[in-house]
């Protein structure tokens, strides 16, 4: 590894770019200016191009006339770093260790835009030109659903006019082994709040009396699921397109115990999931409800005797072919008003979502990828789903009117969204060369 990328990959870390906290707000940009910069030096034209919400950075190479066009899209914003206590080191502060750099970003997504960038420059330095046109588009909202890039999308139809796009945000099923992902998860967030009295009052005094929103909220959300993990929301799987015959059977094959590999990673005391499915089915092929927190009453230490005046949940669902957000999260909504125990009122609000996204791995470009990463890593590449979410890869098809290459980085212990994210320096370099492959197969 030459030590002026970590450099590059370390100043790029160091930015705190919580695209969701406002507080962040002025990181961000100033992640946005330096990647524009980095952009500009290795031999693009660059822009930082403002929005509603944080800015995205666009840069392009001169675009000629006998070559195809591809479009590189990534995210330079992470999640909330948070809990802090339960880093090893701080999340800006990246460090190497044995091979791993340490960092909020590390592998979602600085990472792998980095590397993309950094074979584009290696191409330019040896070549003085790339294969194909690019433009590369590299935005500060994914991590909080893309709301402005569809804008830009549609505003610049015709300049970002391309064969295919290029994203590596994704997982590899396993270390070395090359992936492309055909299927995403879509994604709908909802957020509740349950409302008794007008204030916290004295458990004893109105204990009895009136009800308690926090028993409310348990009994409530407790309907969403029956024992089997099924979700128990009338017509939640009308629109569920069955998993394919060869998609079963190809997954079977894959070279992961996934059972193991996440029971080790995540130490939860046993798996669950929707009974009659594999866990790999369920992850990638299966919808779910989530409850991601929830709210009531006194948490400090010791007790209060307190009946609490409200309780809030947030929720958010994962969707497959053929759900529709708006359809499943007015069912959802039904389903909750109906069970609303008494004495206490409800408030439900939708927030961002995403659609799913299902594409052939063996179309014309899904080919040229495969043969692409057989090159780089000398070995079949696998064809998975990804339980995860990338809302605007669907607006890539809707929008530009073209597919979108998912070719992942990620290890399946990267620890992204958790503390202690990490990439390994492999991957990094595995990512340079990928991009090298990647652009001379899109050419030929
Ligand atoms: N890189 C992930 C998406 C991802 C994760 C794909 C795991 C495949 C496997 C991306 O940065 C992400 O976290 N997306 C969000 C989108 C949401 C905030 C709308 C997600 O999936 O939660
Ligand atoms: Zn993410």
């Amino acid at each position: 590894m030459r030590d002026d990328y970590l450099q590059d990959y370390y100043s790029f870390l160091r930015f705190p770019s919580v695209s969701t906290d406002e507080k962040y707000a002025g990181k961000v940009r100033d992640c946005a200016t330096w990647l524009s910069e980095k952009l500009t030096k290795i031999g693009l034209e660059s822009k930082v191009v403002p929005t509603a919400g944080h800015p995205i950075v666009w840069a392009r190479n001169e675009h000629k006339k006998n070559r195809p066009t591809v479009l590189l899209y990534g995210h330079y914003d992470v999640q909330p770093p948070d809990p802090l206590e339960l880093w090893d080191s701080p999340p800006f502060e990246p460090v190497l260790k044995n091979g791993y750099v340490f960092a909020r970003g590390a592998t979602d997504n600085k990472g792998q835009i980095l590397a993309h960038i950094l074979g584009i420059q290696e191409t330019l330095q040896k070549n003085g030109d790339l294969p194909v046109n690019i433009d590369l588009v590299v935005e500060g909202e994914e991590e909080v659903g893309s709301q402005n890039l569809g804008k830009f999308l549609t505003d610049n139809r015709d300049a970002l006019k391309c064969e295919v796009v290029v994203v590596s945000d994704t997982g590899m099923v396993a270390k070395h082994q090359p992936t492309i992902s055909y299927g995403l998860r879509g994604v709908a967030a909802l957020e509740v709040k349950v409302t008794g009295a007008k204030m916290d009052l004295h458990s004893g005094v109105f204990g009895g009396a009136v009800a308690n929103p926090a028993a409310a909220l348990a009994r409530m959300l407790s309907t969403l699921h029956d024992e089997n993990g099924h979700i128990a929301v009338e017509g939640f799987y009308d629109e569920v397109a069955p998993l394919q015959d060869w998609e079963r059977e190809a997954w079977r094959k894959l070279p992961v115990d996934a059972d193991a590999e996440i029971l080790a990673e995540t130490r939860a005391p046993a798996l669950f999931g929707e009974a009659g499915f594999s866990t790999l089915e369920r992850i990638w092929a299966r919808p779910t409800a989530e409850i991601n927190g929830m709210g009531s009453g006194y948490q400090g230490p010791g007790t209060k005797t307190v009946l609490p005046s409200h309780s809030m949940a947030k929720l958010t669902f994962r969707l497959v072919p053929n759900q529709q957000a708006d359809v499943i999260i007015d069912r959802v909504k039904k389903h909750l008003q109906k069970n609303l125990p008494p004495g206490v009122s409800l408030e439900m609000t939708a927030g961002h979502h995403g659609p799913w996204y299902l594409t052939d791995p063996n179309s014309k470009f899904g080919k040229a990828a495969q043969r692409a990463l057989k090159k780089a890593f000398d070995k079949d590449a696998s064809l998975i789903r990804e339980g995860g979410s990338i809302p605007i890869v669907s607006d890539f098809r809707k929008i530009l009117g073209v597919e979108t290459l998912l070719l992942g980085l990620a290890l399946q212990d990267c620890r992204a969204h958790s503390p202690n994210e990490n990439f390994p320096l492999e991957n990094f370099d595995m990512g340079i060369r990928m991009n090298q492959a990647v652009l001379q197969e899109l050419a030929a």
